[in-house]
């Protein structure tokens, strides 16, 4: 039998799980399940990253030790995996025994091959980021560069790992083989990180206290990536006796990451593994945040909708299609409870379980529940079974390619195309006949092998709500498995339909958009707001000087603004730029008054080619900075500076 492992990151338990970290361990849940269907030998592992100065601090404004700090944490990610119905096979965490002895072991044999020597780290610190920056990493305020918060003056004795050796290989490893997906991203790794050269890597602490010792210098400990990394192969059994599957399952045929932390498993892990001579993992698959308005959704935004919360009214598997549905491989997707409502109806309500409902209610309500055998096919029948026929093979090209959303789609192609088979049949019009009973039959037979075959193909993604599908249309196990849902006629001709409650109802968008919205106001972090945990929006791919020239940016007066009417976001302003004057249109009035601004000197983007807002003519752009709230914030330069100022 063929092995698969396949990983989600270990989760920092520094808050409690919300839908985004969701979406990575659903989305390799349901890559397991079906490859499990599949008949591979399925390892799934999970697990938490538990140490780290962050850890450290919230254990001890609790008054609690880190341990006790964690163990709490984990249980609820734990519950929240359970209520998710995720099926790892193997939950590491980084405070186990195992882990730690194997992690000290692969720091000293790194250290012993020579990639590890000790030297003294000198640069700016971010404490919330745990990084230490260079000054050309630095944000242009001097910033730390991935949460643009103030750094700090710092210099620590530390182990480096040399990065150098290994950059043609990890140049080739991401642009020559399909290792990263989408492959696309290689080019911002290669031309960020690899171009400039590859910097050694700081891999141990002395200032906090919280994590694994090095064995030969115990006032170090092992800073968090080589810690965190390695749990992929520790979990395993790789440098511990705890586990002995090492050899059966490594390398890794999927790690699925976020776009946060992608360079560390492009670039770094397989550095690691290269020093440590270990064959390298298959395939890293990207994808990018759940995003709401606009920010990585995280708990201290504010903006968290408790999965628990949204899973008792929607039940699990609805969300676990509804994050899957949404979001295409790599790029982001906006969370909104009206989509996701909307989605539930459209896809779930109305398409799989009206499909389910009406042919069951039809087979029960003509023929008593059991179809009589004989058959009578139609023209029309052929396309539907071809259309099912050839739906696992698609899927299953979806799910290796790690496109679930796509697979899902293939799916709810074929729910579509049953559903217009129902319009173009009429099976009431057939039930009112008694002559056409044997159609009737025939057409219902096969409406209920096309949902055999999608809600078989359905189940590794929403393994809740299938089985009761198969109660419904009266599969048993051995008709929905993965070599009967590549074909057509399994279910026996006078299969027994059991008419069962409603799997999908419909929702009341208005009623339940506004109950969320309370739930979100109130679950909204009063302390924490104060320093948001905020992630700024990936840098953009490098540009040269000659392209930032291109940018004239100007100081400009705000003579007058007003809102722009029939806008809820625009304010039309009247602007002083030192040339004559101009009109720029800009959409900052959910956070400014026309009165904020006026008399105010602004930043604006002068020779942007002018556009119609609403109607209204802008002939540029002011410029304003992300809130970590998902607002704007203008920039202000300073006050003193003549109109038309050149900004460079
Ligand atoms: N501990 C590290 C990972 C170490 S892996 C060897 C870490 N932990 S984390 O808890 O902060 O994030 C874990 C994963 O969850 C990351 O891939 C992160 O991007 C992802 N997500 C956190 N919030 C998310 C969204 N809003 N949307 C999608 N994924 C999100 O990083």
């Amino acid at each position: 039998m063929s092995k698969f492992y396949i990983t989600t990151p270990i989760y920092y338990p520094s808050g409690d799980p919300h839908i985004g970290h969701c979406y990575t361990t659903v989305a390799c849940d349901s890559i397991a399940r079906y490859k499990r269907m599949q008949g591979f030998d399925v390892m799934f592992l999970t697990g938490t990253d538990e140490h780290g100065q962050k850890i450290e601090e919230k254990a001890k404004e609790q008054g609690i030790t880190p341990k006790e700090y964690v163990d709490d944490k984990v249980a609820g990610f734990k519950k929240l995996w359970e209520y998710m119905n995720i099926s790892y096979d193997r939950y590491i965490r980084t405070t186990d025994d195992y882990h730690v002895e194997a992690v000290q072991k692969i720091f000293k044999e790194l250290y012993d091959r020579g990639y590890i020597y000790k030297g003294s780290y000198k640069g700016k610190y971010c404490t919330p980021c745990e990084s230490f920056w260079t000054e050309s990493q630095l944000d242009e305020k001097g910033c730390c560069p991935e949460c643009h918060r103030p750094v700090k003056e710092a210099e620590e004795e530390a182990y480096f790992f040399k990065m150098s050796p290994f950059a043609d290989r990890i140049e080739k490893l991401l642009t020559e083989t399909d290792y990263l997906r989408p492959k696309t991203r290689a080019v911002e790794l290669v031309n960020n990180f690899i171009k400039p050269g590859l910097e050694d890597l700081c891999v141990s602490r002395t200032s906090f206290t919280w994590g694994i010792p090095v064995t030969f210098d115990p006032k170090h400990v092992v800073y968090v990536w080589v810690d965190a990394l390695s749990n992929y192969a520790t979990a395993l059994g790789f440098m511990n006796d705890h586990y002995s599957d090492y050899d059966k399952y490594w390398p890794a045929d999927v790690h699925m990451v976020a776009k946060d932390i992608m360079r560390f498993h492009a670039i770094i892990w397989p550095a690691i593994l290269m020093a440590l001579d270990q064959p390298l993992p298959k395939h890293l698959a990207v994808h990018g945040w759940i995003t709401f308005n606009g920010q990585k959704m995280s708990k201290s935004l504010g903006n968290v909708v408790d999965p628990f919360v949204l899973g008792e009214r929607y039940g699990a598997d609805a969300i676990r299609y509804h994050i899957l549905r949404e979001m295409a491989l790599g790029a982001d997707s906006s969370f909104s409870n009206e989509i996701m409502i909307n989605r539930i109806n459209s896809d779930l309500a109305n398409g799989l379980g009206n499909l389910v409902s009406r042919t069951v209610a039809m087979a029960d309500k003509y023929f008593g529940g059991t179809l009589p055998t004989d058959r009578d096919e139609g023209d029309v029948d052929k396309e539907l079974i071809a259309a099912v026929e050839g739906l696992r093979a698609k899927v299953d090209v979806c799910v290796d390619e790690t496109r679930l959303k796509n697979a899902l789609e293939e799916i709810f192609t074929v729910v579509d195309r049953s559903n217009k088979y129902i319009d173009e049949t009429e099976p009431w019009k057939l039930g009112k006949d008694e002559s056409k009973k044997v159609r009737l039959a025939s057409v219902l037979y096969n409406l209920l092998e096309a949902i055999r075959v999608i809600s078989a193909l359905l189940a590794p993604f929403m393994p809740t709500d299938m089985p009761k599908v198969w109660e419904q249309i009266g599969a048993k196990a051995e008709d929905v498995t993965y070599e009967a849902a590549g074909r057509f006629g399994v279910l026996p001709a006078d299969v027994t339909v059991h008419k069962g409650a409603i799997i999908f109802p419909r929702i009341d968008v208005d009623k339940e958009i506004e109950e969320l919205n309370a739930i979100i106001k109130n679950n909204e972090p009063k302390e924490e707001a104060a320093e948001p945990d905020f992630t700024p929006d990936e840098l953009a791919a490098q540009i040269t000087i000659d392209d930032f020239a291109k940018a004239d940016l100007r100081v400009a007066l705000v003579k007058s603004a007003e809102k722009v009417k029939k806008s809820k976001k625009l304010l039309c302003l009247q602007l002083d730029d030192g040339f004559g004057g101009r009109q720029v249109v800009s959409g900052i009035a959910p956070w400014y008054a026309p009165e904020d601004l006026v008399g105010k000197k602004v930043i604006i983007v002068a020779n942007l080619a002018p556009a119609k807002l609403c109607g209204v003519e802008s002939q540029g752009m002011i410029l304003a900075a992300d809130t970590p709230d998902g607002g704007a914030a203008v920039v202000f330069p300073d006050q003193s500076l003549p109109c038309g100022s050149k900004i460079r």
